[in-house]
């Protein structure tokens, strides 16, 4: 039986742990072609061999999205090395939480080179790519944070802010090009990023576990999402099931925020 990307050829960035080391895997299991990028080859060679499994292509290739010239030569040596490229998925991330009035210009640059110039170079890049051969589908990770204010991550918060804006501005340029743009927000999922939040405890002054306990008591369904659960929307979003929704920005967040 066909799968649902089945002839697909998708970049996902952020592909070596996390929510796009699931996004990987499923897109092979509905029969895509995958490109697998991250910094480091070591880590995203455990999710090439989990996306081999389905007998479909996967390559993997390092890359720091945040450097314009290497999101160039990434997609160019995907479109290489697969024959095109129909999906892009923008997973790649990091976090840094701090109260706004600590945070450092070193900070802020960086969030927002990973967060944010990235997607900007990348969609750049795709959508000139997806115009000429007719079509494609991209799908940007953005955050609950994206959308709502949040304590202590201010940057993460506008790095994710913009990615939500993006989106929705790419996505009514391209709207006649058979491209839809749309932007996945994740509240908690149970990432090594949800490791990061101790600072938070430090933050608050409060022990780790009390910490991990307060988050999963804001999200009305009791518990943190499972990467595999943004990964389904991710599936949804690059098949042609999708093909009447653009610009949108979907929150999956166990109902922590709704609207
Ligand atoms: N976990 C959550 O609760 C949550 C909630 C909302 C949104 N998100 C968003 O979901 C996305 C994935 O997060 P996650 O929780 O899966 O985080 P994660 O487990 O920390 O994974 C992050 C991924 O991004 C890659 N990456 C980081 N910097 C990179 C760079 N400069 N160039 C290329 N790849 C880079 C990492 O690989 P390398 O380090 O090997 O490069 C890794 O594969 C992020 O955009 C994050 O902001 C997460």
């Amino acid at each position: 039986m066909a799968g649902r990307l089945t002839g697909r050829k998708a970049l996902i960035t952020g592909a070596s742990r996390g929510i796009g080391r699931s996004i990987a895997e499923h897109y092979a299991a509905e029969g895509a072609d995958v490109f697998l990028v991250a910094t480091g080859l070591p880590q995203l060679e455990a999710t090439r061999d989990a996306a081999l499994k389905h007998g479909h292509k996967a390559i993997i290739h390092a890359a720091d999205v945040s450097d314009r010239h290497a999101v160039e030569a990434m997609i160019a040596a995907c479109v290489d090395q697969l024959g095109s490229m129909d999906v892009l998925v923008n997973n790649a991330g990091i976090y840094k939480a701090a109260r706004f009035i600590d945070y450092t210009p070193e900070d802020f640059d960086q969030v927002m080179q990973v967060n944010t110039h990235s997607v900007f170079h990348s969609m750049q890049f795709a959508l000139r790519h997806m115009k000429a051969t007719g079509g494609g589908k991209i799908v940007n990770v953005a955050s609950t944070a994206g959308k709502w204010e949040s304590m202590n991550q201010g940057i993460y918060n506008t790095s994710k802010h913009a990615v939500v804006g993006m989106t929705r501005c790419a996505a009514l340029e391209h709207a006649r090009d058979h491209i839809t743009v749309n932007a996945i927000c994740p509240g908690f999922v149970e990432t090594d990023m949800i490791d990061q939040f101790s600072v938070h405890a430090e933050l608050n002054g409060i022990t780790p576990d009390a910490m991990q306990k307060a988050l999963v008591e804001r999200v009305p369904i009791g518990r943190m999402l499972q990467p595999d659960e943004i990964a389904h929307l991710a599936v949804y979003l690059a098949s042609t099931e999708s093909d009447g929704m653009t610009g949108q920005t979907i929150t999956i967040s166990g109902g922590m925020r709704m609207g």
